[in-house]
């Protein structure tokens, strides 16, 4: 779900340019964030304004048009200066001059600049510009800053930098950041995308060494209240006091409600009442949204992870399945604060969590969701802080007992050497446990990078590069550059390699002409495609995700029939029996979407397996915020009961504060690490600048490992076992460690003699021989 975080009519419009030329990712730069770079610690206001006066280091010439159309050029279209348009109705925004690119014909053409030799590689650069769309027959289009850089191999690459939902209204700022790796032949910025017969306007463009801004700072927060519930008579002890009807509805008391606490409170919700058994029955609903609600303004600390958690049920007379959701109006903004769907008349849990980082002046939490007319029952609602670090004494305990084995080293010595006694330093050079990253073409021309990647990663998934509408964007046209070079990094770093993904379900994943086929030959080029990419990669990839989020869409199975997608996971099978056959998707662990809930999942794989669908393996892509360990868990818990193999294939947490990021990172890892039925974790990108997702990176720009960064790091360190001792009178050494591989150094009074062994999964202890 690498876009998953935009609203529709903006990946709907960088979909439409993707198609019309080569875009190095779907990716996207980051629009708003100019991100931290916590090398500069120390920060002089008054160096740093005078240092980045206006336009003082801006690379680009002439760019405010004060010298006419010189440095400038057309990009296939032509290019005019203006004071103003239409007597005046479109006036600059800034100084007396802006630029239009017109007659355009194509989405690609507009305005562009040389700027070779006065952009730097590996610095990381911020873009703005003034821009609006201007006649045509649309009123509101995406503008694009992209680069066409030659590489000294003559390659050619066009990078992505920034995109502006742009009007013909008013001036808009396009903002984005890039950073270039290698030493370029040439590099051209240019504007594009609106399209054919729109024009562009442009008042400026700066394109200057990103501002270094200082690094983000860990939230204080003094005596969290942990577990202290904050909504008014959870248990209706006291009536209904503190609860009041949201809309033209009825509260009333009734009893016989559950009096445990929901299971995925009860480990982490504080010092509670007993619960009452008594509910409020919500009645007379003439709406969706109608439900009891509280209000909570003043209550919500920022930056503190609040788990929600509930019991609903709903009244008889429904004939489908019903949404039940508990919802914060933050100043009007909806919260999710969990949801759960069900079609029967028992008491169901809902969890979920929120958290807020802007201090809000107006909160209310209300529960909704069910059809107008049903009866809505709440039993107990209970929203608190969640001390998150709680829960890792445990996790420790779980890793310890399933990710180790112990060990029993037998030490040999063919001549009359005296083991005995002899002092052993034993280190864990490698945990053989997957963990691994999202890579692209172009993050492997970037060294610092790949340095990274392959001291801390051992598994690779391509972003884009083997996706049908990468590998095929026109019918017939074929590009398997990018994956034959990414493959080919990978063998050289022995990396092992998920492959993401053969088909993606969500209609708006799919390129134009697969989308304009009639069935039969939509049929055709399903089978051809499997044909051609599994045939060409048999053996090279270890998985393969199937069809990509077939619980968020369903474009092929409404196009050829609900056995079409167990067909694509048999014919795989078929054409490359190595690879473990994956299912992916999104929100299935954060209780935050009812379309891909555990339950949704389990009844998905089961329904293929009934189908006869070889699926191997579950993907949790784990596009998360806000994560909360039992509400993780309770999700591996139940999927894990399908015995199949889970791997977390795209995980990624998101916080404008490295801090808060790393905790949350953290709280993945070790719930993920902790699960017996996890068996590897795939991070959607580290570094900055090459991830889709803002504010998730580990490394930033220019190479500065952030606080998420050294959190991952410390976890990969602690996942590593170290022994110190001496060799027993049996001539052995005896300890726990994870699996992987060892290095271990056997020291004698005259010498020292370093070994490596391996230690493979397994439940009995394993008797490693060495012999000196
Ligand atoms: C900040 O820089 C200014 C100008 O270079 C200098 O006069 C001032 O002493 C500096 N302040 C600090 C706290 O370093
Ligand atoms: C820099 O430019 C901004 C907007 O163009 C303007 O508001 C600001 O006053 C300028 N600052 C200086 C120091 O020129
Ligand atoms: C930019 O334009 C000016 C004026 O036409 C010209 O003198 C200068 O050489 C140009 N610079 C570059 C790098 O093309
Ligand atoms: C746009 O194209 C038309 C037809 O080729 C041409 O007459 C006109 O001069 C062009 N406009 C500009 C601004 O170049
Ligand atoms: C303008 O757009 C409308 C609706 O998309 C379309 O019907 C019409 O033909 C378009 N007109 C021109 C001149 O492209
Ligand atoms: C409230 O609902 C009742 C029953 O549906 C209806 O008769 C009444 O007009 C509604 N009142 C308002 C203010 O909407
Ligand atoms: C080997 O060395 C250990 C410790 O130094 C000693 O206790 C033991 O007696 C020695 N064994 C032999 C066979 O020399
Ligand atoms: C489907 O499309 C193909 C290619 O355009 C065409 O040859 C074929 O007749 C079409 N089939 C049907 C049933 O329309
Ligand atoms: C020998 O093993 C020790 C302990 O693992 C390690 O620190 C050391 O670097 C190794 N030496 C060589 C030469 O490999």
């Amino acid at each position: 779900m690498e876009i998953f975080f935009l609203s529709l009519l903006f990946h709907l419009s960088l979909f439409v340019l993707q198609w019309v030329f080569p875009v190095e990712s779907v990716s996207l730069p980051n629009l708003l964030a100019l991100e931290t770079n916590p090398s500069f610690h120390v920060i002089n206001q008054s160096k740093r304004t005078g240092h980045h006066a206006n336009g003082s280091n801006n690379i680009i010439l002439n760019p405010t048009f004060e010298d006419g159309l010189s440095n400038w050029s057309a990009k296939g279209c032509d290019i005019l200066l203006h004071e103003s348009m239409e007597d005046g109705k479109v006036l600059p925004l800034n100084g007396k001059f802006f630029a239009s690119a017109t007659n355009r014909t194509r989405s690609w053409n507009g305005i562009e600049q040389e700027i070779t030799g006065r952009v730097q590689p590996n610095l990381a650069y911020e873009v703005t510009a003034a821009v609006r769309i201007y006649g045509g027959n649309v009123s509101s289009a995406g503008i694009q800053a992209t680069l066409w850089v030659q590489s000294p191999d003559i390659h050619e690459q066009y990078i992505r930098i920034a995109i502006l939902q742009a009007t013909n209204k008013d001036w808009g700022q396009l903002q984005g950041k890039f950073l270039l790796n290698g030493s370029p032949l040439r590099v051209i910025i240019f504007l594009e995308g609106p399209p054919p017969g729109t024009d562009i306007l442009i008042n400026n463009l700066v394109v200057k060494h990103a501002e270094k801004v200082p690094p983000s700072l860990r939230p204080l927060i003094k005596n969290e209240p942990f577990g202290v519930n904050i909504v008014e008579n959870s248990n209706l002890d006291d009536g209904i006091n503190g609860w009041f009807p949201l809309g033209n509805c009825s509260l009333s008391m009734e009893f016989g409600s559950p009096i445990e606490l929901p299971p995925m409170a009860r480990n982490s919700l504080g010092f509670h009442e007993r619960l009452s058994g008594q509910y409020i029955r919500v009645t007379s609903r003439a709406d969706t949204w109608m439900g009891p609600a509280q209000m909570i303004s003043g209550k919500l600390k920022l930056h503190l992870t609040y788990q929600v958690s509930a019991w609903v049920r709903i009244g008889p007379g429904s004939t489908r399945p019903q949404v039940v959701n508990v919802a914060l109006s933050v100043d009007g903004n909806w919260v999710n604060g969990g949801q759960v769907e069900f079609n029967d008349e028992s008491w169901h849990e809902v969890g979920g969590s929120f958290r807020i980082d802007k201090q809000p002046s107006n909160v209310m939490v209300y529960i909704q969701g069910p059809a107008a007319g049903l009866d809505l029952m709440v039993a107990g609602l209970w929203i608190f802080p969640v001390d998150r670090r709680a829960r890792f004494k445990l996790l420790k305990k779980q890793t310890d007992k399933i990710r180790k084995r112990d060990l029993i080293l037998k030490f040999s010595s063919s001549e009359a050497v005296n083991v005995s006694g002899a002092f052993v330093k034993v280190e864990q050079i490698q945990n053989s446990f997957p963990f691994g990253s999202c890579i692209t073409r172009r993050a492997i021309d970037n060294e610092d990078l790949v340095r990274f990647l392959v001291k801390n990663f051992n598994w690779v998934v391509f972003g884009n590069e083997l996706k049908w509408s990468w590998t095929e964007p026109q019918q017939g046209n074929f590009n398997y550059n990018d994956a034959d070079e990414l493959l080919d990094f990978c063998k050289n770093h022995n990396l092992e390699i998920r492959g993401h993904c053969i088909f993606w379900e969500v209609e708006y994943a799919i390129q134009p002409w697969v989308q304009g086929l009639n069935n039969s030959g939509l049929i055709t080029a399903v089978q051809n495609r499997l044909t051609d990419l599994l045939t060409r990669y048999k053996g090279k990839f270890r998985h393969y995700d199937v069809d990509n989020e077939m619980l968020h869409g369903s474009f092929y199975k409404d196009r050829l029939g609900k056995d079409i997608q167990a067909t694509m996971f048999r014919t795989s099978h078929q054409l490359d029996p190595s690879a473990t056959l994956f299912v992916n998707d999104y929100h299935i662990e954060d209780g935050s979407d009812v379309r891909s809930s555990p339950e949704e999942y389990i009844r998905q794989i089961l329904d293929l397996q009934q189908q006869g669908a070889p699926v191997g393996g579950i993907g949790i892509q784990g596009h998360i915020d806000n994560p909360v360990g039992p509400i993780v868990s309770s999700a591996l818990d139940k999927l894990g009961t399908l015995g199949l193999p889970i791997w977390f294939t795209e995980l990624d947490v998101s916080s404008t504060n490295e801090f808060v990021r790393a905790d949350d990172l953290e709280v993945m890892l070790r719930e993920a690490y902790a699960h017996p039925s996890v068996e590897g974790i795939i991070l959607w990108g580290f570094w900055e600048l090459y991830m889709s997702r803002e504010n998730a990176q580990l490394v930033n720009a220019e190479g500065k490992i952030n606080a998420a960064g050294k959190r991952y790091l410390a976890l990969k360190k602690e996942w590593l076992s170290y022994a110190r001792g001496y060799i027993d009178a049996q001539g052995e050494f005896r300890f726990r460690g994870f699996y992987g591989t060892y290095n271990i150094e056997i020291n004698f009074p005259t010498m020292k003699i370093n070994r490596t062994f391996a230690v493979d999964k397994g439940e009995s202890p394993l008797v490693i021989n060495i012999g000196l």
